[in-house]
């Protein structure tokens, strides 16, 4: 579904990224992890078209998108929950859902609404508040929700659990799984390393914007090398 070959992004003089090569197979939940400022963020939006890489290339479904602009991605079925929500706290749930269906057309907008409302309850309650008025767990969900209004085939997801208590994490997580469930291919951005391994199937541990560790889920969990050397826990 996604590859990423030799990846090098950088701010200025300074890489964020070096040589990445990343892949998820279709229907996968990949995670990336990594302590503060290894290159996470920037892997997902050089996917999304939002960083362009100084060298490699970027390949979804046998394409290589690596020119396309980010409409273009989205069009082809790329999504970035981006990193710290970006709702609009002025705009209600339901008007913060259309913005995210700016390129679907009116009937497709309402049936994004209503399988936004079916995979998050909570969201459908309080379809006309202002989302300033939701709690952060709520917020989220209206970040991922509005996510998928294009329908993506490949969702990115940026910290989902950040500032969340656990019991909230793990609803967004069971989620994540539903999104899955529903034909997605997911990668995903955490610090929380344990529950994203606990719904992951493949895992890279993100060092100075290099791999410092790849594998199975399983076995990037069982390591235990993840704790030790790289989130500075
Ligand atoms: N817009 C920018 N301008 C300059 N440097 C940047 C910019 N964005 C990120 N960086 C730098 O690039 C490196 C990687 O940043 P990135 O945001 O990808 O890390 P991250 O793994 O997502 O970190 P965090 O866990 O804190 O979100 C860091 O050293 C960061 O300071
Ligand atoms: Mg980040």
């Amino acid at each position: 579904m996604l590859r990423l070959e030799g990846i090098t992004c950088a701010y200025g003089p300074v890489a964020a990224v070096r040589d990445l090569d990343l892949e998820a197979r279709e229907r996968a939940i990949v995670c990336v992890l990594g302590a503060n400022g290894a290159g996470k963020s920037t892997t997902l939006k050089a996917i999304a078209g939002l960083v362009a890489p100084l060298s490699g290339r970027i390949w979804l479904a046998g394409r290589d998108i690596t020119p396309l602009p980010p409409p273009q991605r989205v069009a082809l079925g790329i999504a970035l929950c981006p990193e710290g929500r970006r709702i609009f706290p002025e705009f209600t749930v339901e008007e913060n859902l259309r913005i995210g269906g700016h390129i679907a057309s009116r009937e497709e907008v309402a049936q994004g609404i209503a399988r936004a409302v079916a995979l998050f309850p909570r969201l459908g309650e309080r379809i006309r508040q202002s989302a300033a008025t939701l709690s952060g767990g709520e917020q989220q969900m209206l970040a991922i929700a509005r996510s998928l209004m294009s329908r993506p085939k490949l969702l990115l997801l940026d910290e989902p659990s950040l500032g969340l208590a656990p019991i909230v994490m793990r609803q967004i997580f069971d989620r994540i799984r539903a999104i899955r469930k529903e034909g997605a291919t997911v990668v995903l951005v955490e610090q929380n390393a344990n529950l994203a391994l606990r719904i992951a199937d493949y895992a890279y541990v993100l060092a100075n914007g290099r791999v410092a560790i790849e594998g199975s889920a399983k076995m990037v969990a069982a390591s235990g090398v993840v704790e030790r050397s790289y989130l500075g826990a």
